[in-house]
């Protein structure tokens, strides 16, 4: 029997970069708080709560922080948080993954030049909350096609629309074909970052030879979710899991192979884990 990980399995740049930086603060023996869970996985956070670094889950909780070190997660944040960092001195590491960045770059000067901005992803997710926080008008954000068939423009108004780093991208495309089909004046961005691109396909392309798949990846991490409903269409017997421990595997001596993902907040120690347990055991 054949095991094999798909190769982007697990941490993607932005979130591996994020948690290196919190880990070298504790290193230096900083007090550190991260602003919101550094990683969607239950795992990470433990073990890093046990090394002393406290998540603060609201912005309250930043307003009454007196001191530490504040690092500020892949998904970035509104503007108005660096604000209020510096307007209480607090020292900050910017974690905010470059691609991220780069939304907040797009939509602050396109917001500036007077577009209104349209953000393609799920509203109140973390990484479009804090885009949200970098336009000179409030964004509209759009998830269905029925919102964009929906959505008018005010006063001969001009748009530019930028994705969610996560967001499917076949589902982007249909919805700015919907914006298109207006004839409005539209700047589109394609902001989806390749990360996700690469590790759904391998994802789907490895589930659509395995006999068994195994994805693993905390409970609200959307991207593990989605990655759970691709292998699942391709391969009806997908297990979903966060840590070893909630493998409850049985293969049939039939089985030839199995595969392996992992979202991107999943850490390799995890992954590994669960590598040598189906390797070992099978
Ligand atoms: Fe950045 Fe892409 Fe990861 S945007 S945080 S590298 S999924």
């Amino acid at each position: 029997m054949e095991v094999v990980v798909t190769k982007s399995a697990g941490f993607c740049f932005g979130v591996k970069r994020a948690v290196e930086q919190v880990y070298e603060q504790v290193r230096q023996g900083k007090r550190v708080y991260t602003y919101g869970s550094i990683a969607h996985n239950e795992a990470v956070v433990k073990e890093l709560e046990e090394q002393g670094v406290t998540v603060l889950e609201s912005r309250e909780e930043l307003e009454k922080l007196t001191e530490g070190t504040v690092i500020i997660r892949a998904h970035g944040v509104a503007e108005e948080i660096y604000k209020l960092l510096e307007a209480k001195g607090l020292a900050y590491i910017d974690a905010t993954c470059p691609f991220v960045k780069r939304i907040h770059r797009i939509v602050q000067e396109q917001s500036a030049l007077g577009r209104q901005i349209i953000i393609i992803g799920n509203n109140g997710h973390p990484e479009v909350e804090g885009a949200k926080g970098w336009t000179k008008t409030p964004a509209v954000v759009i998830e269905t096609p029925q919102q964009a068939r929906d959505f008018t423009v005010k006063n001969g108004e001009k748009l530019c629309i930028v994705s969610q780093t996560t967001f499917n991208y076949k589902k982007f495309q249909d919805l700015v074909e919907i914006f298109q089909e207006k004839g409005y004046d539209i700047i589109v961005a394609n902001t989806i970052c390749n990360a996700t691109e690469n590790s759904q396909r391998e994802a789907r392309e490895l589930a659509a030879q395995a006999d068994v798949m195994i994805v693993i990846g905390g409970t609200h991490s959307s991207n593990t979710r989605k990655l759970y409903e691709i292998c699942r269409s391709e391969c009806e017997s997908t297990y979903y899991i966060q840590t070893l421990e909630d493998l409850k595997l049985e293969l049939p001596n039939s089985v030839e192979l199995v595969g392996i993902t992992a979202g991107a907040s999943t850490p390799n120690k995890i992954i590994e884990e669960v590598q040598n347990y189906v390797r070992i055991n099978f």
